[in-house]
């Protein structure tokens, strides 16, 4: 067998792991969340969110191997999120999986976030290459050809707010607190999409934006103070389904791929589970993570941990976390 111990503190969970890499097989993850310390700010404070993890690291790490078979001497080498995400908060990660790789003396394997998202879906299932991915989450919405493992070109992505941040936003405007995804998917279940919100024009063929939706959202509560909170909800949340279906559609067909992964945050929206898997009674195969590997764990960064740590890509213990590298270069010679 050979154990990682994976870390994740790049924005408001503070989340841990451990997998066999070998057999590619879970063994335990840990998070903690820190959604009710941020929710009355309406979103994530950043210098509170690093705090909560320099707080809570030790704990979940003392609990992870508690409750496992393992303790640290097993352990062969440790992956930790390094890009993208809140620099103070990724810092936190970056400086107790340093220790760690520098105290036991083995190999220190950055993983990048939006990677670690993308192979949440293999914690349950195998995909064959090549797949497009569809990141959707609250700091990102991105479309990318995944050729293989480390090699990640990007179609399109948002020119303004995340599909996670349109929820939210929404969300707030319609009274319910942060991070106010859920709340909308389960008002939605309720109401009727009988409101016709404008779909966007977009410059590049795979790009998205959210803020003009948000805005007409907005302007129609404004005009119709009255007007159901359901139908209001379901019509918002069949626009964004609508939008990402579309523009997903298109490059599935015109780079002829016929596989696609929904992964993120929103990819636990029921609405677009079901639009998605509609699709998938076509000819495309359709995965998602399981809901549990939806939003942000460790268990992901252990798996894509893992497959860089198969073709040797360790990194010297003076490597810093960077806020927002790209993940068309983060290859397997990105150093
Ligand atoms: O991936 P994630 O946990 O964090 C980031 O890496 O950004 O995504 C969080 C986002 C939030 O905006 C939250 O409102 C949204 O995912 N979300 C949902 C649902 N569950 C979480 N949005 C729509 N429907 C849901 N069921
Ligand atoms: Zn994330």
């Amino acid at each position: 067998m050979s154990l990682t111990l994976a870390i994740e503190t790049s924005c408001d969970e503070t989340a841990v792991a451990l997998f066999d890499a070998k057999n590619k097989k879970l063994i335990k993850h840990l998070v903690s969340s820190q959604v009710n310390l941020h929710s009355p700010f309406g979103g994530v404070v950043p210098e509170l969110s690093a705090r909560e993890h320099t707080k809570n690291i030790t704990p979940l790490l003392e609990a992870l191997f508690r409750e496992t078979p393992y303790s640290w001497k097993d352990l062969n080498f440790v992956s930790f999120t390094l890009t993208p995400g809140l620099i103070l908060s990724l810092v936190v990660g970056v400086g107790v999986a340093k220790i760690v790789a520098h105290s036991l003396g083995i190999p220190l394997v950055p993983v990048h976030h939006l990677e670690g998202h993308i192979y949440s879906v293999f914690l349950s299932q195998r995909v064959e290459y090549p797949f497009i991915a569809l990141i959707v989450s609250g700091g990102h919405t991105e479309l990318y050809l995944v050729k293989e493992f480390g090699r990640y070109q990007l179609l399109g992505k948002t020119l303004d707010d995340s599909v996670g941040e349109a929820f939210d936003k929404v969300a707030r405007l319609l009274g319910f607190p942060y991070p106010g995804g859920p709340y909308i998917d389960k008002l939605a279940q309720l109401g009727k999409p009988s409101i016709k919100f404008p779909h966007p024009k977009v410059s590049g063929k795979y790009n998205f934006s959210f803020s003009g939706l948000k805005t007409a959202v907005l302007n129609f509560i404004k005009r119709n103070p009255n007007y159901p909170k359901e139908d209001i909800a379901a019509s918002f949340q069949k626009t964004v389904a609508d939008i990402l279906l579309d523009k997903t559609l298109k490059a599935l067909r015109n780079l002829r791929i016929r596989r696609l992964v929904v992964v993120g945050g929103v990819a636990a929206n029921s609405e677009l589970r079901k639009r998605f898997k509609e699709l998938g009674e076509k000819d495309i195969e359709i995965f998602f993570p399981k809901m549990e590997f939806t939003s942000d764990n460790a268990a992901m960064i252990a798996y894509a941990g893992s497959l860089r740590f198969e073709r040797g890509r360790y990194a010297p213990l003076d490597i810093n976390a960077l806020p927002n590298y790209p993940l068309e270069k983060f290859g397997l010679d990105w150093t």
